[in-house]
């Protein structure tokens, strides 16, 4: 058995985001039906029912503990279901929620060698006692049992790989050329496994291309969470919010020939799931015409607070 629990479905500054007034965000604000707000892309998965793994964690994890029984302390007077993190890149919305999980709490945490080193070298994560919480090498190409602080199998495999994308937005050089310093590691995607039954879905919240690998890696699998962060290329753009492209930002576009929904018509997954959708997104609206093609090509819009089981 596997449960997937959707913590946050929306890219990095949530929907609504802060600042911005474009149309989801204004919509969500002023809670039009067909919209609801979204915080910021985590999932927490259990195989057990009693062993959660949070992979990635949001800026918004406070909220998204609260507002989900499953995140809530069980037993004694410090408890909590989530003993283990595991990381998909350096960016804010995947690692700002690590300070959250202070408080002499044990945790393993797990994340690529990259994501460690920039860390280790911001000093605010000291607040990380490391008494408490164990920073663990996230081992690629290799299916590997994730255990908890003090060793003990939680039930739960992964498999992590390298998927195209970018260094995280406050870490890139613009003097070290187009990539601005992305190296392997920077973005990867994960195969999660239920150990008892073999079980597994794929979670990718960002990747800017799919490549043959990835294409063959994921074929025929029951469930794919996969990067629903912008409808169209120049989104940003053409919502007037930014000049920032999806590529320059290391996502791949949803739609369009080069875009996800193509991209997965032979592939043969059996529930293909947007996720880490950002508020410019109109596929974040009902009724749109966006949705329609989404909804009409067997995809689903991820929501807070949505699980899925397998
Ligand atoms: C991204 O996914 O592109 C980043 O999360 C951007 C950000 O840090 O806001
Ligand atoms: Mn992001």
């Amino acid at each position: 058995m596997l449960k997937i629990l959707i913590l946050g479905s929306a890219a990095g500054g949530g929907s609504p985001q802060w600042n911005c007034n474009s149309e989801v965000s204004r919509a969500v604000r002023k809670k039009q039906p067909g919209t609801s707000p979204r915080t910021q892309s985590s999932i927490a998965v259990t195989s057990n029912g009693e062993d959660w793994v949070l992979f990635n964690a949001s800026p918004d994890l406070g909220s998204q503990i609260l507002n989900n029984e499953q995140m809530h302390p069980k037993k004694n007077l410090r408890h909590s279901p989530i003993s283990t993190v595991v990381l998909t890149n350096g960016d804010v919305d995947h690692v700002a929620g690590l300070l959250t999980l202070r408080e002499r709490q044990n945790l393993s945490v797990y994340a690529h060698q990259r994501v460690h080193s920039v860390l280790k070298s911001n000093s605010i994560f000291n607040v990380l006692n490391p008494d408490y919480v164990d920073r663990r090498d996230l081992k690629m190409n290799e299916k590997f049992a994730l255990k908890n602080k003090e060793g003990k199998d939680i039930g739960l495999h992964i498999e992590a790989f390298e998927v195209p994308g970018k260094i995280a937005l406050w870490l890139e050089d613009e003097s070290k050329g187009d990539d601005f310093g992305t190296e392997d590691g920077d973005t990867i995607g994960l195969k999660i496994f239920s150990q008892k039954d073999d079980k597994y879905f794929y979670y990718i919240p960002a990747c800017a291309k799919m490549t043959s690998n990835l294409a063959t890696k994921i074929k025929g699998s029951e469930v794919v969470l996969f990067d629903g962060t912008l409808w169209k290329n120049d989104e940003m753009a053409s919502s007037k919010v930014g000049e920032k492209t999806g590529q320059r930002m290391g996502h791949m576009n949803n739609s369009g020939k080069d875009g996800s929904i193509e991209a997965f018509k032979n592939l043969d997954v059996k529930r293909k799931i947007f996720i880490h959708i950002n508020t410019t997104n109109p596929i974040l609206l009902e009724g749109s015409n966006e949705r329609k093609i989404v909804e009409d090509n067997d995809w689903e819009v991820s929501y807070d607070g949505m699980e899925i089981s397998l």
